[in-house]
């Protein structure tokens, strides 16, 4: 599979879907980026700044396990969840397909 399916959870609850290439090398934060989502992304992707944080809503059972680095990362925001998740650390690939995610970095 080349493509896969990311899901985003709008501030009003509806889900927009996003086909998203496996085969670019591209994280979730580039991906979000490049898609005008409002991600500033200060580090560059360093797991260093959690402006990408988002909250994995469905899918995260799938993902690969969270770095030291990443955790202590987002153990700094105030709203962390239990499925919190930087979404510079996570590079797109098959197991991130049909993941539904909500974007935090912005506060919300
Ligand atoms: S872009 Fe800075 S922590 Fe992900």
């Amino acid at each position: 599979m080349t493509d896969i399916n990311i899901n985003i959870q709008n501030p009003d609850n509806t889900i927009t879907t996003l086909v998203a290439p496996t085969d670019m090398g591209l994280s979730l934060m580039e991906f979000l980026k490049g898609n005008d989502y409002d991600i500033l992304a200060t580090c560059g992707g360093m797991a260093l700044c959690a402006t990408c944080h988002v909250s994995v809503i469905s899918g995260f059972e799938n993902l690969h396990e969270i770095s030291d680095d990443e955790y202590a990362m987002l153990d700094t925001l105030p709203n962390i969840t239990e499925t919190s998740r930087l979404g510079c650390q996570l590079k797109l690939a098959d197991n991130m397909n049909n993941i539904t995610v909500k974007i935090m970095g912005d506060g919300n």
